[in-house]
């Protein structure tokens, strides 16, 4: 019912088109929808010619001689090629623009630092440095478990300079998280800080790291041998003297921070996510191909210039931050702004006053940020200078139009076109998206797919869809920064990505998303088809959920939906059946809750729990959770309070029906 409804809102919605505005155009990288089209067909009639093309962009240590080597579905890209991206993103800008300012940063409490091209590279030089004076090489993981501060971003260019492949965890993720992470990525060191600053709150970093560290036996993390350890809230922390080292002591000392020269496929980085089973992937990126894509997409996605500040609010633990925080922003030569704390501290209009205070000019967000922008009322952007925007940009969920247009509306003055753009941890960056000086938009759609990016929605056979008929958003061809595989697991990379759909008997990359297409071409993605859920543009697996959830004493049985959520999208629905001679107590409801945090983080505890004496299921035993996301939708929200159901009757309607699931 609510998903007909949404379907008939966004047939209306095909009608409202938004042209770019004339005046943008005008100055735009990619100028026209002609010009788009030539590029795009300049792509998919000579591929190896396109992406040369834009690895040319970048400086090269030593010239690659292939463009992409494939063993399906195993790729390599610029093959004999070396680099550095860590020099692409610095070095190169020192002699035009060194004195140009590379990261503009806010603490929550209102402290702020500025970093100009040529001082970020010699904090980086210190930072490589020190890393490899603690015996870090060339293919060592690096964990990195930090608040938003410049040395996070320095963290990621100084292991990208020394061919250490980095491994951000969100700093919201508990130590259990960051056992499993640390673990299976095998790191030799771990960066943190003693705290960051949420709601004028400090979040403890480096308790939770000795925690993971510790683990059950004392010895939770074998690999780890070094933890550098940056200073931030001056919260009491133990030091231990044979571990952990002050990372302003680690600099301090020097090392050598020269680049070292990358091969093209050297693993950049291993970023974990969720999926339908088991424990996080972890997706690992290689050098080159990520830096080409990263590098290019910022520059005509964002049409970027010299005169922009540009701020991309992710927060740098997730791949948006990865990309368009840090990498991105900086091959171009730019200046991007972070921010450490939450949108509403002190106020609800902390980013607008941000906006007016370092005249941003490109301004990249959520679609839950926007909703609760919204929610909070236009006072608050209107106390404020929003002119310096000329660029909206928003990711990681699909966006209601009525959200849409109030973010045109209320935030762009009618005035900035909306770039609403698809991709994922696993393409390492931006694969749908207007240009926004080229392509019209419309609002809820991500419209077409970049020059060189071969989309489609298709049906279960492979084969594409009719216009305005749902189907699996797939990838027919390779482009450079996708992933190479999961780290550790490279069945997991097959089967997790081309085993569900073939073309023409090849296996082509699905990810996991329904769409359709309607009759302009324009891609409406639906959300995920599979078990992960988005929960305020947060990922998160069911199963991840269910099994932190059985871990506890008192439960037998647990499935996990997701509800839809006006504000997050999504919300986390938790069905739980306890265990014998256990009854239902509100200590139960909160004991489970802050279970779920401690085993994973306080993103991924269930908005609600309900009770039952069992869950639905089919006949070969397999929980029917179509049946589940039902319940939750149809039922009212009940918060805390708890209720008992029986599941027995809809169970055994269940089983009158098919095994469908
Ligand atoms: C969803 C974030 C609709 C999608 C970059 C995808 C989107 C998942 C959009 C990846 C968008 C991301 N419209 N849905 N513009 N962008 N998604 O790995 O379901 O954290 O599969 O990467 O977010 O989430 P991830």
């Amino acid at each position: 019912m609510a998903d007909d409804q949404q379907r008939i809102e966004s047939h209306l919605d095909e009608r409202r088109v938004f042209p770019p505005p004339v005046e943008f155009a005008a100055r735009a990288r990619v100028a026209s929808l002609e010009e788009y089209e030539r590029l795009r067909d300049r792509a998919r009639d000579d591929p190896e010619g396109f992406w040369r093309e834009l690895a040319h962009t970048l400086d090269w240590l030593e010239p690659f001689h292939s463009v992409l080597e494939e063993s399906p579905p195993f790729v390599k890209w610029f093959t004999g090629g070396k680099l550095n991206l860590s020099a692409n993103c610095l070095d190169r800008h020192l002699a035009e623009r060194g004195d140009r300012r590379a990261i503009v940063w806010e603490g929550e409490p209102g402290d702020a630092r500025t970093l100009t091209y040529r001082e970020l590279h010699a904090e980086v030089c210190r930072a490589a440095g020190a890393l490899r004076s603690l015996g870090v090489s060339a293919g060592d993981r690096v964990a990195i478990y930090l608040p938003m501060i410049p040395e996070l971003a320095i963290s990621l260019l100084a292991c990208a300079r020394i061919g250490a492949t980095h491994s951000v965890i969100f700093g919201g993720f508990s130590a259990e998280a960051i056992r499993d992470r640390v673990n299976d990525a095998g790191a030799r060191v771990i960066i943190t800080a003693d705290g960051g600053w949420r709601r004028g709150k400090v979040v403890a970093l480096k308790v939770n790291v000795d925690a993971a560290l510790d683990g059950r036996d004392g010895h939770g993390c074998p690999t780890v041998e070094k933890v550098l350890v940056v200073t931030r809230t001056k919260t009491e922390i133990t030091m231990r003297a044979d571990r952990d080292v002050a990372w302003a002591d680690a600099l301090a000392k020097g090392g050598d921070g020269s680049p070292a020269a990358l091969d093209a496929e050297h693993p950049l980085f291993i970023l974990y996510t969720s999926g339908s089973t088991g424990k996080p992937k972890g997706v690992l990126h290689a050098t080159g191909g990520y830096s080409v894509w990263a590098g290019y997409t910022t520059r005509v996605v964002f049409d970027l210039r010299d005169d922009d500040v540009y701020w991309c609010t992710a927060d740098i633990g997730w791949v948006t931050g990865h990309s368009y925080v840090v990498y991105g922003p900086l091959l171009n030569g730019a200046t991007t702004l972070m921010y450490e704390g939450a949108p509403d501290s002190p106020d609800k209009d902390r980013f607008w006053q941000m906006i007016a205070r370092h005249r941003v000019s490109i301004f990249y967000t959520a679609p839950t940020a926007i909703r609760a922008f919204m929610r909070w009322g236009d006072e608050f952007p209107a106390r404020h200078d929003l002119s310096s925007l000329r660029l909206l940009g928003t990711v990681g969920e699909p966006i209601n139009p009525e959200a849409w247009m109030w973010y045109r509306r209320a935030i762009g003055g009618d005035r900035c076109p909306i770039v609403d753009t698809w991709w994922q941890t696993e393409t390492g960056g931006i694969l749908i998206s207007p240009l926004p000086g080229a392509t019209p938009t419309k609002p809820g759609s991500c419209t077409r797919p970049l020059p060189g990016i071969e989309a489609d929605v298709v049906d279960r056979q492979g084969v594409s869809c009719p216009p305005n008929v749902g189907g699996f958003l797939v990838i027919k061809r390779p482009w450079p920064s996708m992933l190479r595989t999961i780290f550790g697991d490279p069945d997991r990379y097959v089967k997790s990505y081309f085993s569900e759909i073939s073309i023409g008997g090849k296996p082509v990359y699905f990810a996991g998303d329904g769409a359709r297409k309607d009759a302009d071409g324009y891609f409406w993605v639906m959300g995920r088809v599979d078990d992960v859920i988005n929960v305020a543009g947060h990922r998160l697996g069911t199963m991840e959920i269910e099994s932190a959830l059985v871990g506890h004493p008192d439960v037998a049985e647990a499935a996990v939906v997701g509800r839809p959520d006006e504000l997050k999208g999504q919300a986390v629905v938790a069905f739980v059946t306890l265990r014998g001679g256990k009854t239902v107590t509100p200590e139960i409801v909160a004991a489970l809750g802050a279970h779920v945090v401690k085993e994973i983080g306080a993103l991924a505890r269930p908005e609600e729990i309900r009770f039952t004496d069992a869950l639905p299921k089919t006949r070969s035993g397999k929980i029917m959770r179509r049946l589940l996301k039902e319940i939750a939708a149809g039922g009212q929200v009940r918060g805390d309070v708890t209720t008992l159901e029986d599941m027995n009757v809809l169970n055994r309607l269940a089983q009158q029906g098919s095994d469908e699931e």
